[in-house]
């Protein structure tokens, strides 16, 4: 399934980032609970290497408590970093990060040595949200559809901790297919940039294979739950577009309209708690996408040899 995602301005963003890091103690990396290895951006990894960071698991309130609590112990074996979930729109908990981003710093606090943080993460993965519940006020505006610019901002949390949100937008970088419909599922990615059908069609399998009642429950769909998941996907669609109503004008089903419904099923929770992934899974395909580009790349190196060996000689002298 091809994704057409270009990353826009993501150069100037990783630069001035950068920059931004070089005053900057410790780095809160915002990650969708629903899907926390895809929607990490390998280039903020290389960037903040080293740093102090605390990965916060945010929309938890929407992820699988059980892959919730593999991920956070997946993260808490890294050096240098600490996880914690969060539901981002509630502020007691939210509250627990200026203590947990002191436990990253102890040698900064006070107002000589000021705690410098940083929010990062990609379009629609909560950050705005996060510093008005943190602050108690609006100071960004929420957006629904990534790609809406954003100005940087710089708020006090305490009189002894500046918070800084990401210069600029940190697109998602598309390593792996797999990742790919899953940003696209979760709403990270510009709703023109791929096909409703082909994402929501690769959502169905995922949940036929974890959550079959589920579909099932939802849709009130016939037969076994098992039967539910042995259905091919694009039957399923058709099914639920039915009994949504999601219909062409001939009575025929609109499978762009019954894709929107499942997409918007998954994006509210109205499917219950659902993870896409695992740490394991996650690195097996994340794996596999690298030895993969190594492997057109060794290709293209030898095309490119071979063509040079094949090129008639120079006329130069002649
Ligand atoms: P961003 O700054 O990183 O781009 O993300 P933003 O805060 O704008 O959040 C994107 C959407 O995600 C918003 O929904 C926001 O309410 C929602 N959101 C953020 N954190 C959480 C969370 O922990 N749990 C849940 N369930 N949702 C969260 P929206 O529908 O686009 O906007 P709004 O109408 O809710 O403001």
């Amino acid at each position: 399934m091809g994704i057409q995602w270009f990353p826009g301005h993501m150069r100037a963003t990783l630069r001035a980032l950068s920059e931004r890091l070089k005053t900057i103690d410790v780095v809160i990396e915002l990650l969708d609970a629903r899907l926390p290895g895809s929607s990490a951006n390998p280039l903020l990894a290389e960037l903040i290497a080293g740093k102090p960071t605390l990965k916060v698991l945010n929309k938890e309130d929407l992820a699988d408590p059980a892959r919730t609590a593999q991920w956070l112990q997946y993260y808490a074996a890294r050096q240098a970093t600490r996880a914690i979930a969060l539901h981002a729109q509630m502020a007691g908990p939210a509250r627990v990060l200026v203590a947990e981003c002191r436990r990253l710093a102890p040698h900064r606090g006070g107002m000589a040595k000021p705690l410098r943080v940083l929010i990062a993460g990609i379009p629609n993965v909560g950050k705005s949200t996060l510093m008005n519940t943190l602050l108690g006020r609006r100071v960004a505006q929420a957006a629904d559809e990534p790609g809406v610019t954003r100005r940087e901002q710089r708020v006090a949390l305490a009189d002894d901790v500046y918070l800084f949100d990401t210069p600029g937008l940190l697109w998602p970088k598309i390593v792996a297919p797999d990742s790919g419909w899953r940003l696209a599922a979760s709403g990270a990615i510009g709703r023109n940039a791929y096909d409703e059908e082909d994402v929501a069609l690769a959502l169905l399998r995922q949940l036929q294979a974890d959550h079959p009642d589920r579909l099932q429950a939802r849709y009130r769909l016939p037969g076994t739950a098992a039967e539910v998941a042995a259905q091919p996907a694009h039957e399923l669609l058709q099914a639920i577009g039915r009994r949504r109503g999601a219909l062409l004008p001939g009575g025929q089903v609109d499978p762009h309209k019954a894709a929107e419904a499942v997409l918007g099923d998954f994006r509210s929770g109205a499917l219950g708690r659902v993870t896409l992934e695992t740490p394991q899974a996650f690195e097996a395909w994340m794996a596999a996408a690298h030895a993969a580009e190594a492997q057109r790349q060794a290709e293209r190196a030898a095309a490119r040899a071979s063509r040079r060996r094949d090129a008639p000689p120079s006329d130069a002298g002649v």
